[in-house]
């Protein structure tokens, strides 16, 4: 087992390696309800059997992206209420990261901030979504528009979990895996390369090297900007056009594989302005390409990925800011690239 702490509004614990329903337990202990929300893939591996004092209430929510609405929010906020759930009580998220910002944002609310605890499921949620608090919801107008920097008591991190997963869900939170790599811990570029998503699955002791030092980047970033004021936006490296292909796939792609797409864009980008060379660019292509992951999108897409790109630049203030390398672990942001370039980039990683 390997603890990683977050410091943030509150110091907690990333529990790496360990039975998740004994972490659970020991966390429940002396509270009088307990809300476990999960996703229904989840159904068969969520029951209790250990006899505990609090009462668990279960709370069963679609998979995906599907789960992170109002609709879904505002049942879990009646079913809080009729469970009598109070201020002492405690929320789980058992899930991929869909599930556990639902949770969170839920126990973000709940009389303005109930604990609540990360049980991820899935390798993006491990790495990305259940560690640094961000919680949330999508509205109609974009993805993670409505939420709260509201961090969890403890994130419990099970390998066990991973069993579940198509080779498909695990090489997409693999893409986030590698952006940590780009933007900081160059290693796991070292472990990860000649890798393929066959033989790292038959790893764990590779899995768990890569999953703690992309929780343990993720830590050290949000320690320094919990909420996000400048630093904390180097873990949206390939964020910017791979959230515009998230939404213009109609989220057909899954959240890592346009982020991958994203990643190879940035590369681009930093190459054209002569940041990196072509073997970090190359080294985009190969290491995600290795994995199965996609490193190109329609030819056609700009005009529609276009006014996505501005919907991310609202929500930044007047620039359009890109995340760049400079080198292997070394990034700077980039504000005043031209629509010329950025087609340009488009073009190279065009399908
Ligand atoms: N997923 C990016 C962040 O947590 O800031």
């Amino acid at each position: 087992m390997k603890i990683i702490t977050v410091h943030a509004e509150r110091s907690y614990d990333v529990i790496i390696d360990c039975d998740w329903k004994s972490e659970v337990l020991k966390l429940a202990n002396g509270r009088s309800r307990v809300a476990v929300i999960y996703s229904t893939a989840m159904r068969d591996s969520i029951r209790f059997d250990a006899d505990v004092d609090a009462e668990f209430h279960f709370f069963e929510v679609s998979d995906g992206e599907a789960a992170k609405n109002i609709a879904s929010l505002s049942s879990l906020w009646n079913w809080l209420g009729a469970a009598g759930f109070t201020r002492s009580d405690l929320v789980i998220g058992i899930g991929g990261g869909a599930i556990t910002d639902l949770a969170g944002f839920a126990a973000a609310t709940w009389l303005r901030g109930i604990d609540w605890i990360g049980v991820p499921t899935s390798v993006a949620g491990m790495v990305d979504a259940s560690v640094g608090g961000k919680t949330g919801i999508n509205s109609d107008y974009g993805k993670n528009l409505i939420g709260a920097f509201y961090s969890p008591l403890s994130v419990i991190i099970d390998f066990s979990w991973l069993k579940t997963l198509s080779d498909r869900d695990f090489a997409a939170g693999l893409a986030e895996v590698i952006k940590c790599g780009f933007i900081s811990d160059v290693e796991i570029l070292r472990v990860i390369e000649g890798q393929s998503i066959e033989s790292l699955r038959t790893q764990s002791d590779l899995i768990e090297e890569l999953v703690s030092r992309s929780v343990q980047v993720k830590a050290d970033v949000v320690g320094m900007d919990f909420k996000e004021s400048f630093v904390r936006e180097v873990l949206n490296y390939g964020h910017t056009l791979g959230h515009a292909i998230e939404i213009h796939s109609r989220y057909s792609l899954r959240h890592g594989e346009a982020i991958s797409i994203g990643l190879v864009y940035a590369a681009e980008l930093a190459h054209a302005r002569g940041l990196i060379d072509s073997g970090v660019l190359d080294q985009h292509r190969r290491l995600l390409a290795a994995l199965g992951l996609p490193i190109t999108y329609e030819a056609t897409a700009w005009p529609a990925l276009w006014p996505l790109l501005a919907l991310d630049k609202k929500s930044r203030g007047s620039q359009l800011r890109f995340v760049v390398l400079t080198a292997l672990g070394a990034t700077r942001r980039v504000e005043d690239l031209n629509e010329g370039e950025l087609h340009s980039a488009y073009e190279r990683i065009s399908s």
